[in-house]
């Protein structure tokens, strides 16, 4: 069994649900508390070992390249303050993983972008990470899921259930068996039903480790849903085909917290709980939310 080492994170989508914030800056750029939401995204992957990350950039990504550079102007300027705090912070960016870059020209979705990443990825499992959602670092989920690939081999999903009338935001999987452990053997996926169509209320979430065969049906795959290349519809094709070569999907069962980034509500809701837990900032936030839902909630 080879290591998984690898993490590709697709952020070459026009942040269209973020307009007009994400007209110059790219959506995985925008701030959750302090950090830009990608650092965490990229933090996570680290965590789990994947040390050699791949960011799928696009047409406006030029500041997520570099925020993960070193800004030696900016270094010097601390240090000449002997601000030590504030250049931990700067560094921590630029010394969490090794980082690289492919464009995807013309985004067609998220089988597309997955695409760009195999002559960087070549014939090895590897890690998908989307940047929308955030898994709490109290209930990381990749060393389960990397866990549940050595041992089941082909691809591995995260699953959570969600209510059915929200299914429509996700890919849905439907359960062949059940492995034990919180894993499921998948034997069918859609890409966001409508809740008379989902075969159950299991919905895909944005971390997933690919077998390599994923590239081979990539390449075959149709444009899908909302006309783009569905990664959803790939998994359905690997769910079917046989293990020797590169077939068969589980599925991670997730019951942790995660925070949805991915549109103007969800993104204030990650911002808030995020901000409640922060080290310097939750008890004072959290004080002050208290008193404004309280006394000063307007009408509505
Ligand atoms: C993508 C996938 C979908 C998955 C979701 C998880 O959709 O296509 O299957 O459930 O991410 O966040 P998107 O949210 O990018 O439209």
């Amino acid at each position: 069994m080879s290591k998984i080492y690898k993490a590709v994170i697709p952020a070459a989508g026009r942040g269209v649900r973020f307009l007009p914030a994400t007209k110059a800056t790219p959506k995985e750029m925008l701030p959750v508390v302090d950090k830009p939401a990608i650092e965490y995204v990229v933090a996570e992957a680290v965590e789990a070992g994947l040390t050699d990350v791949l960011l799928i950039t696009g047409r406006n990504k030029r500041a997520l390249e570099d925020h993960f550079d070193r800004n030696t102007e900016l270094e010097d300027a601390l240090r000449s303050k002997n601000d030590q705090e504030k250049l931990k912070l700067v560094q921590a960016s630029t010394d969490l993983a090794r980082i690289h870059y492919v464009r995807q020209g013309d985004p067609q979705g998220l089988g597309h972008a997955v695409l760009q990443a195999e002559n960087h990825v070549g014939n090895e499992p590897f890690a998908v990470l989307l940047g929308d959602d955030l898994i709490d670092d109290r209930d990381p989920i990749l060393p389960a899921m990397i866990a549940a690939q050595q041992k089941y081999g082909g691809s591995v999903i995260c699953l959570m259930r969600v209510p059915l009338d929200r299914i429509h935001l996700y890919g849905c999987a439907s359960v062949d068996s059940v492995l034990g452990d919180g894993v499921i053997r998948v034997a069918d996926l859609v890409e966001k039903p409508s809740t008379d169509e989902a075969p159950s209320d299991l919905a895909v979430i944005g971390r997933y480790i690919l077998d390599p065969a994923v590239f081979g049906v990539l390449h075959n795959t149709p444009h899908g849903k909302g006309g783009e290349i569905q990664l959803t519809d790939a998994l359905r094709v690997l769910a079917g085909m046989p293990k020797e070569s590169g077939g068969g999907v589980v599925g991670v069962i997730f019951e942790g917290r995660r925070y949805d980034t991915g549109d103007r509500l969800s993104w204030l809701q990650s911002t808030v709980q995020l901000a409640l837990r922060h080290p310097e900032l939750g008890e004072d936030f959290g004080d002050w939310l208290q008193q404004f839902v309280t006394d000063d909630m307007p009408d509505r």
